[in-house]
């Protein structure tokens, strides 16, 4: 604010103001966090707005961490992202205290030394809602973060500066850290959900199945006026990524937790210090008493090693804190009717039975369909068509039927028989041997391909924004589209043919097919492919390792396996992927489309950096200065192939180093081959290259090859 600015504003307004604003955070906290107003609402109601007159009246009062400024005010077209500084990780799940007690020797295995009778556990209710990350600077609010993949999140700034338990600036006399990153949950109270859905209702806005899907639909809101409408509560667990200007004053997770309550935050009622992980049990107890109290939903408990020091040294796997662990409640059943059983083909080909249920309410979820996994499972359970089942369902897993109650039978059920020939295609269904399903195996069965495409604009592939399931089956439908590649062909002309799309509607989709295009990384398409076995995080872990595409489809059996998550199964479905000509013939198209994603960015080089292959370092004073240096391509038309670890190469960097020489990567030796370069533990491959003739070569004798051996390093 200038001086001018100042001038403008008549003391009193300003004074007065302050207390307002005082005032107002001062009941706000007393109502929204520690639910124990002293004023009437009407009174609270009377102070904001005459602090929002003040305001108005005299611009230069305005503030970000006003308490009007709650209110909302902007539309937004989509929500833009950001980075988390720190990842923010799931929990590892246990559904029992066996389980609880073993995740809890797994922790002292991995600390040397320590004792479990030294090990205290801070244990709270785990809250049924969406994480969100809150960053301060200085003590004032300026971002607020989902949490998205876990490594970038959405901003919602806007729509949580309208939550009331979320302090816009934090309570506490300085010193402030100048970054504090504040980690919880956003939920809604279930008597404001219903009052919310009843309002719905009534004004013909959308409802929700329950408080969770309303918090999110809410915190994703893209005008924050309606935002601040919905009664939304944030209530901290835990931080990110924190700066103190004197370090950092916590040493346990309950000290961090007191802190965070000075600063203006709500934490769960009920958390507790437990010193044993007896006293975690007994604590459990009492909580699943007590759950039905509870203002809000929770779906277990949370509990996390109480030292910080611990939970450093526990760290964490690429999922999950190694140093806490969810305790979830038994899943909740309700009694429905199975109507009957339909068979869904999945993208891999395989027929799965699905339950078709007289819709019922499980833990405040309409249920309607079941997965039954497949026909040993129907067999098994001996469920008939007419039958009384009981239906779980765990928090996010997909319901299930527990069992059928045969006491219930009236005689006119019938029996279910699992059909012999593909219900899409009509054509032949096999079962292979071990295997529990049964598959259709025609590669171009229409539901194969339309779950295939499904799979590869869905969020868990390219996360195409606006192209659904109904778009996609009427593409399909009509011929547009039979593989993902066709996808990225098509024009505008072919999406105007189809019914219901205007000139506007089909620009939408080619942009956010262009946009899909651009922003695929190597892990993204690595899981869209739908390759038996290969979600997010292996497709990552791939990704991270190989660095390209090409290395993948070259990579052998055993070398797949070497990455995490990678087992026998895994690795036997990628080589089966890329063996298999027409999802060859997939990638190829896929490539022609643009879909070739930037190879991922190799981790930092800790040695020097290499010089070029003809011993210059690339830069503007050399031959081709301004433009790209021309590398000469000593691999060119080269067939060559990596085994077993290599002494200072990591295999994505060797791989990288290899294409840039021309080489083109391949799977597996055959006389064909040209060079195999061989590591410690080489395996079978080396056997079979040396039967075949093909060339040998060790790591050194390779970089030499390329031009990049220790003696040609750092000579420029
Ligand atoms: S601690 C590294 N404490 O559960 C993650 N999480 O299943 C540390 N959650 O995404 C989280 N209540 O959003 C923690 N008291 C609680 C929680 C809690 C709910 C959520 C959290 C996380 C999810 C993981």
């Amino acid at each position: 604010m200038t001086d001018t600015d100042q001038t403008h504003v008549p003391a009193e307004a300003r004074a007065r103001s302050a207390k307002l604003r005082e005032l107002l955070e001062h009941h706000g906290r007393l109502y929204h966090v520690l639910d124990d107003p002293v004023i009437a609402d009407a009174e609270y109601d009377g102070l904001f707005r005459e602090l929002l007159t003040l305001e108005e009246t005299y611009p230069a009062l305005k503030d970000p961490a006003s308490p009007t400024m709650r209110v909302g005010g902007a539309v937004l077209d989509s929500l833009p992202t950001r980075a988390h500084s720190l990842p923010m990780y799931s929990l590892d799940n246990v559904f029992n205290m066996a389980e609880g007690r073993e995740f809890v020797r797994k922790m002292l295995r991995l600390l040397p030394g320590a004792d479990e009778r030294d090990m205290a556990f801070w244990t709270e209710p785990k809250l049924d809602g969406l994480a969100m990350e809150l960053i301060y600077e200085k003590g004032l609010l300026v971002c607020a973060l989902t949490r998205g993949d876990g490594e970038t999140g959405e901003e919602v700034t806007a729509n949580m500066r309208t939550v009331r338990t979320v302090p816009l600036r934090l309570a506490s006399r300085p010193p402030l850290p100048p970054l504090l990153e504040v980690r919880g949950e956003v939920l809604m109270n279930k008597k404001d959900f219903a009052a919310l859905n009843l309002r719905q209702q009534e004004t013909g806005g959308r409802t929700f199945a329950n408080p969770r899907n309303a918090a999110a639909g809410s915190v994703r809101q893209l005008d924050s006026a309606e935002a601040a409408r919905r009664p939304l509560r944030f209530i901290a667990y835990g931080i990110g990524k924190t700066e103190w200007a004197e370090g950092s004053p916590w040493s346990t997770q309950q000290e961090i937790m007191l802190g965070l309550r000075e600063f203006g935050f709500a934490a769960a009622p009920g958390a507790a210090l437990c010193p044993s992980l007896e006293a975690v049990e007994r604590w459990y107890d009492g909580l699943v008493r007590e759950r039905e109290n509870f203002p809000f939903e929770l779906d277990g408990a949370v509990a996390k090693v109480n030292s910080l020091a611990l939970q450093e040294r526990l760290g964490f796997t690429a999922r999950a804190p190694r140093f806490a662990v969810a305790f979830k409640f038994e899943a909740e059943q309700a009694r429905t009717t199975l109507e009957d059983i339909l068979i869904q083909v999945g993208r891999t080909g395989v027929l799965t039975p699905v339950a078709q249920l007289a819709p019922v309410n499980v833990g405040g979820v309409v249920v309607r369909r079941a997965t039954l996994h497949n026909e040993d499972e129907i067999r098994v359970c001996d469920l008939r068509i007419g039958d009384t089942v009981l239906v779980r369902r765990a928090g996010d897993v997909i319901p299930e039927i527990v069992a059928a109650l045969p006491e219930l039978r009236t005689g006119r059920e019938r029996a279910f028989v699992f059909p012999d020939r593909c219900p899409s295609c009509g054509g032949q269904v096999v079962r292979e041997a071990g295997e529990a399903a049964r598959r259709c195996v025609n590669r171009a069965c229409p539901a194969v391909r339309r779950e295939a495409v499904r799979h590869f604009v869905s969020k868990a592939g390219l996360d195409v924004q606006g192209l659904g399931d109904k778009l996609v089956e009427r593409l399909l439908d009509a011929g547009r589209v039979n593989d993902p590649a066709a996808l990225f062909r098509l024009e505008e002309k072919d999406l105007l043919d189809l019914e219901r799309m205007g000139k506007k509607a089909a620009a939408n989709v080619l942009k956010a097919l262009d946009e899909a295009r651009k922003k695929t990384t190597l892990p993204r398409l690595l899981a869209a492919l739908g390759i038996r076995h290969i979600g997010e995080q292996t497709a990552k872990a791939l990704a991270r390792e190989f660095g390209s595409l090409q290395a993948v489809e070259a990579a052998e059996a055993d070398d797949l396996r070497r990455v995490r998550d990678v087992g026998p199964e895994a690795a036997a479905s990628i080589r089966d992927f890329f063996a298999s000509p027409g999802n060859r013939e997939l990638l190829r198209a896929l490539k022609e489309a643009g879909l070739c994603p930037a190879e991922e960015k190799a981790p930092p080089e800790t040695g020097p950096s290499p010089a070029s292959p003809d011993g210059t370092q690339p830069g503007k004073e050399g031959r081709n200065a301004g433009a790209q240096p021309a590398r000469p391509s000593p691999l060119a038309g080269k067939t060559l192939l990596f085994t077993g670890t290599l002494p200072s190469l990591g295999r994505r960097e060797a791989s990288r180093l290899a294409e840039e020489a021309g080489a083109t990567l391949v799977g597996s030796v055959s006389a064909r081959l040209d060079y195999l370069v061989v590591g410690d533990n080489p395996g079978s491959k080396l056997a079979r290259a040396e039967a075949a003739g093909v060339a040998i070569l060790a790591e050194a004798d390779f970089l030499r090859l390329i031009g990049r051996s220790e003696n040609n390093r750092g000579k420029s």
